[in-house]
């Protein structure tokens, strides 16, 4: 990496901490119990949110407050998952619904670039619009969860499936991320759902079926904190509305009722205000997960779906009558509310539409509930039109994404009469047509995003072909993925190669590739390797681009002398054309940087970060790299990659100067300070409600396999004295008395004086070059050894990026540092560690080339 050193302060002695003892959780074997379930409704920020929630809540009956915490069943209703109504308080069916990049299955939406594509802008306002967009279109559709943000998966394995739904391989650049999508998001009043929480690094075997387990992702705590939960926190600070958990257990307890992770980390540390709810059919038992602090279960089926079973609805009913869940629990479920305090945290009883559309089939009228086998029908789709000017943000971040790897002799931007000929089928459009493919689940033609559930209905596409042709009508087109025997071109010819690489949602396997890139590997698809070598043989200029939806290994034609120019213009959606034209012909100069880094070859990476397949018994997936992954791992095994991470060139130039940086919070404590303790939460009575709120009401008409609260004959229903049955033993480790307050904690995202400011960094970018473009700039800290533990030689925590700068323009950026950037987790204090003063602490600062 060309980085250059702007402070390094002198090393101070430090006595390393006495013996290392093992804290129950940094113990990456067994996750330790953390019960009960803290209360929500603690911090100002959202006491009037729970002043409201506490008034409705203390009047509703039983029925409507499982109504909310339960999902009315796969497919009963428009959306992924409806929870039940509570309509005497104006609170409808609450609408969750896919996805990180539009909404899913929709129409006339917008398929906006995927989350690699954003965090690859490094440009923190074009994430934030790309948020403020999705929110939009989600309120306009009558969608009042919408299941985005990513920022786990993040690319611990790069044949993982998902990791193009989140920023990248960092924790800050998928923090900065998650949290710009969460603030624009819900600046609309759509509740944001970052996900998923947390682990979830492969799609194989993710999932605890009837066959046994999903995977177990072993994390030791220090690695939890300074890797994986970063992003969440971030989220959490920036005031998410939800946290969806992952399917696979970590350290061999299921996320969904890990009882550390929920109760300890999300609503104790991050003081988390607003509801957890399942990934899809996640969960695993009733009482359990109740008592570990799940708020809401998706869609709301039991283990097998469809049988109108559920682990809560009718059962929860039960479980509160005859004592087994205490009415605190429920009350607060934390659950209820918790969900009605996020619904008003973000100003959904004003109007908030409700869902217009389907997500199950694009016809008007159709069934209302087509889980069920008989079903009213109704008008599903009034295909409102929701996508406004977002094409615009759309363009822009699939253009600002666009990393230009290589550029011998200057060979782009192309001259628009120039003679070319373009190659793969990657340039043209899906030959089956338009979203042919249920969820994208397909490699035909330019790759605009992965597949599954992460995706959306493309409302239009220009493709490259398209683009390409409307500029330079004389191009020639070879939109297949064989390079022609007969062609001769003239020695000035460029030949343009498009290739990508694709993957996606376990539950769709394409081309042998079940989510993960298992057969794929780290290669180009559909043999896009042979098709560059091919061009370079025949022509002497030869121009690759690049659709991926993470690493890809280019060694088998990067060196070729023919191969000038290498563009990766990731996963832009439904602006995959222009944006790249933009790029190509010198409209606009790339300004991307890569969001995770290229290496030589696979073996470069840790052997742990493999996918891991096998057909018994639960894989236990060791995260024995640590904190090492992507350029922590290369920088600390000195490997030297192909490009690393943050890598990216530019047309023009820059040059950085005048670096000023000023000291604003005094570090003079290792540790924060104390924190402040928590305000009051809501408090209800906690006697069992009359059975009768349970009853199954007269008028109502049943839709069979529906999910509701109610019960055959609740009055038979008798609180058992001793709550622990033997049927539902509680947990181990179970008790009713409040952990104190964790002294990492005391804010949304933690203790509030982590994140004081400790520096600002200022620094002046000079377009020293010939063309107009934008700069990224990087800031990445070192800590010293006095820290006491091993810790990355390098670690991004800021970045920011000019306007187009002229050229000789000049843009002061202000990059900022904060004390949380500068600590390690302690695992045995359970807080964070720093140097006093920063002494010995390192900044460094990269631009353009990486
Ligand atoms: C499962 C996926 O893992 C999750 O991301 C998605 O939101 C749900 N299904 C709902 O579709």
């Amino acid at each position: 990496m060309a980085l250059l050193p702007y402070l390094i302060l002198c090393l101070i002695p430090y006595t390393l901490a006495s013996q290392r003892r093992l804290h129950p959780r940094d113990d990456a074997a067994f996750s330790p119990p953390y019960y009960p379930a803290p209360n929500g409704g603690w911090l100002s920020d959202w006491a009037d949110a729970y002043e409201k929630a506490q008034r409705v809540v203390g009047n509703m009956t039983l029925a409507e407050k499982v109504n909310l915490t339960t999902g009315t069943g796969e497919f009963m209703g428009p959306c992924a998952g409806q929870t039940g109504s509570a309509l005497r308080f104006g609170i409808p069916n609450l609408c969750l619904h896919d996805s990180p990049l539009g909404i899913r299955n929709s129409d006339h939406n917008t398929a906006f670039p995927a989350g690699v594509t954003a965090g690859a802008t490094f440009d923190k306002d074009l994430m934030y619009q790309r948020g403020v967009g999705l929110g939009e279109e989600a309120r306009g559709k009558g969608v009042n969860v919408l299941l985005g943000p990513v920022v786990g998966p993040m690319f611990r394995k790069p044949r993982g499936g998902r990791g193009w739904e989140g920023f990248g391989a960092d924790p800050s650049l998928q923090a900065i991320g998650g949290a710009q999508t969460i603030k624009g998001m819900q600046s609309t009043g759509a509740i944001a759902c970052i996900k998923h929480f947390i682990g979830n690094e492969q799609e194989m075997h993710r999932e605890t079926t009837v066959l046994g387990p999903g995977y177990s992702s072993n994390i030791d705590d220090r690695t939890l904190h300074e890797l994986y939960l970063w992003p969440f926190a971030e989220g959490v600070r920036a005031g998410t509305g939800a946290v969806m958990m992952a399917y696979n257990d970590v350290n061999r307890s299921a996320c969904s009722q890990n009882s550390m992770l929920i109760n300890g980390v999300l609503k104790d540390e991050l003081g988390f205000q607003g509801f957890v709810v399942t990934d899809w059919l996640a969960q695993m038992g009733g009482v359990s997960s109740a008592l570990a602090g799940l708020d809401m279960a998706m869609p709301g089926d039991g283990l097998i779906p469809l049988l109108g079973d559920s682990y809560w609805g009718s059962q929860l009913s039960r479980a509160i009558l005859n004592g087994t869940v205490p009415m605190e629990r429920l009350n607060d479920m934390s659950q209820v509310t918790r969900i009605v305090a996020t619904w008003y945290q973000m100003g959904q009883d004003q109007d908030y539409p409700l869902p217009n559309f389907s997500s199950n089939t694009l016809d008007e009228i159709e069934p209302l509930y087509p889980g069920a086998l008989l079903s009213p029908t109704g008008v599903v789709n009034q295909y409102v039109n929701v996508e406004g000017d977002h094409n615009i943000t759309a363009h822009a971040i699939a253009r600002d994404a666009i990393t230009l790897l290589k550029n011998d002799d200057n060979t782009l931007p192309l001259s628009k009469n120039a003679s070319l000929y373009v190659f793969g089928t990657d340039a043209g459009p899906n030959s089956n047509g338009l979203n042919s493919c249920s969820d994208q689940g397909c490699d035909n033609g330019v790759l605009t995003m992965g597949w599954g559930s992460g995706t959306s209905r493309l409302p239009y596409l220009v493709t490259p072909q398209e683009a390409i042709a409307n500029i330079t009508p004389s191009a020639a087109f070879y939109i297949t993925d064989t390079f022609p025997s007969d062609l001769t071109p003239n020695a000035s010819s460029t030949a343009i190669v498009f290739i990508n690489a694709d993957s996606g949602e376990n539950y769709i396997t394409v081309e042998d590739n079940p989510g993960d890139r298992t057969t794929a590997d780290l290669f180009a698809w559909h043999s896009g390797d042979e098709l560059v070598q091919a061009a370079a043989q025949a022509f002497s200029s030869v121009v690759v681009i690049i659709h991926t939806v993470g690493p890809l290994i280019l060694e088998n034609w990067i060196d070729l002398d023919p191969v000038k120019a290498v563009l990766i213009a990731h996963l832009p959606g439904q602006e995959a054309g222009y944006s790249l034209t933009d790029v190509l012909y010198g409209d606009s100069s790339p300004s991307g940087h890569l969001p995770y880094t290229i290496p030589y070859n696979e073996t470069n990476y840790p052997a742990s970060v493999g996918l891991l397949d096998q057909p018994f018994g639960q894989i236990q997936d060791d995260f024995t790299e640590a904190l090492y992954i992507d350029y922590r791992h290369f920088l600390h095994a000195n490997v030297t990659p192909r490009y690393p991470f943050g890598y990216g060139l530019s047309y023009t130039g820059f040059s950085f100067s005048n670096p000023v940086l000023t000291p604003l919070t005094p570090i003079n404590t290792t540790f924060p300070p104390p924190r402040a303790p928590k305000g009051p939460t809501p408090v209800y009575p906690s006697t069992i409600p009359d059975p009768g709120e349970v009853a199954w009401p007269a008028s109502l008409t049943r839709i069979w396999r529906y999910l509701y609260p109610y019960l055959d004959d609740p009055s038979s229903i008798t609180p058992s004295s001793n709550a622990s049955t033997s049927e539902y033993p509680y947990p181990a480790g179970y008790t009713l008395t409040p952990h104190p307050p964790p002294r990492s904690g005391g804010g949304a995202g933690g203790n509030p004086s982590l994140y004081d400011v400790a520096f600002t960094l200022s620094i002046d970018i000079t377009n020293t070059g010939s063309f107009s473009g934008r700069a990224v700039v990087q800031l990445y800290v070192s800590l010293p050894e006095s820290i006491g533990v091993d810790v990355p030689g390098l670690q991004l925590r800021d970045f920011g990026k000019t306007g187009v700068l002229d050229p000789g323009d000049v843009e002061t950026v202000v990059l900022n540092v904060t004390r949380k950037d500068l600590s390690v987790w302690d695992v045995e204090v359970q807080d964070w560690r720093t140097v006093m003063a920063a002494e010995g602490v390192g900044l460094w600062v990269a631009g353009e080339g990486g």
